[in-house]
């Protein structure tokens, strides 16, 4: 499948999840990356936002899709430029406007255009003229070179099939001394199965890269001080949490002729196999001064 096709399949998959039509996508109702899955802890919460960030941004909390929270380690200041790549339905959008107030500004990335009408009512229910919304690709940034402080993103490079272009294109548009969060899921040794799957690609597995890859892309791209600030791994408990049913249904399909019982043994042995080897990381990297 070439690389339009594949992003092609990934925006028709969060114009679904964004419909609530679906729960095979990253970060799905369920919350994919925390341990606690008690009802008092929504899905924002369970991946890292506090219950503060969660009740002042209420609308773009409950559509997260992200596996982390990129701002929770980063000392944004009042006038900075933020950059969000594949910025969703926006949480992270509001959260950041907050903290660069008026004489800053937000921008927000995205080439799903049912993602970009939720984000922007949701700015819009915020009443912030400091944060805006463009239709684009991750891969090929609608972004001034050298314009920003901050280049954010929540759970979304592991669905680009051209992920040294990404690298590229952050180390494009940083300022000189401009830094990166980005919270995003790595894996080692997947089986075939789930690496060939559309709907693991979707849920933001398959298409994940080792974190050795993903710190090597950032430094061929001319990234510096590169280094892993958080890392949530996985168990078989939190992996069954968070597939979808679609993923649950495509996996049970891997074991045609088998009985019911059978194929549900395998699919467990598989989470089993798995388990420990998919987890959230959250990367830092700055942009050398010269
Ligand atoms: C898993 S969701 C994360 C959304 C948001 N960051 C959050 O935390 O809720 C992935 C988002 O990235 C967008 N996306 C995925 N691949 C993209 C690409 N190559 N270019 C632009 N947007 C992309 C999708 O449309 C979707 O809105």
């Amino acid at each position: 499948m070439n690389e339009d096709r594949i992003r092609q399949r990934v925006s028709e998959a969060y114009t679904k999840a964004i419909s609530g039509s679906t729960d095979s996508c990253c970060g799905a109702k369920t919350g994919c990356c925390g341990s606690d899955t008690t009802a008092s802890c929504t899905t924002a919460e369970m991946i890292g936002y506090s219950k503060a960030e969660v009740s002042e941004q209420p609308g773009a909390a409950i559509s997260s899709f992200g596996c982390g929270n990129p701002l929770a380690f980063s000392d944004v200041k009042e006038g900075d430029v933020v950059l969000d790549l594949g910025s969703g339905a926006g949480l992270d959008l509001l959260l950041a406007g907050a903290k660069v107030g008026a004489t800053g500004k937000v921008i927000g990335i995205d080439m799903t255009d049912a993602m970009i009408e939720r984000a922007e009512k949701n700015i819009k229910a915020a009443g912030v003229t400091n944060v805006e919304v463009r239709k684009g690709l991750i891969e090929a940034l609608p972004v001034e070179s050298t314009s920003v402080d901050w280049v954010i993103s929540n759970c979304v490079i592991n669905l680009s099939p051209e992920k040294s272009k990404v690298f590229s294109e952050i180390h494009r548009v940083l300022k000189p001394g401009g830094r990166m969060r980005v919270s995003d899921i790595v894996a080692e040794e997947l089986p075939q199965e789930i690496r060939q799957s559309e709907a693991f690609y979707n849920s933001c597995v398959a298409g994940a890269v080792s974190e050795k890859e993903y710190l090597t892309g950032l430094q061929k791209a001319g990234l510096d001080d590169i280094h892993v600030l958080e890392r949530v791994v996985y168990d078989a408990k939190q992996i069954r949490a968070f597939l979808g049913t679609e993923d649950v249904s495509e996996l049970l399909q891997i074991f045609p002729e088998q009985t019911e019982p059978v194929r549900q043994e395998a699919v467990n042995m598989l989470i089993h196999q798995i388990a420990g080897k998919i987890w959230s990381a959250k990367f830092a990297a700055t942009k050398p001064m010269h």
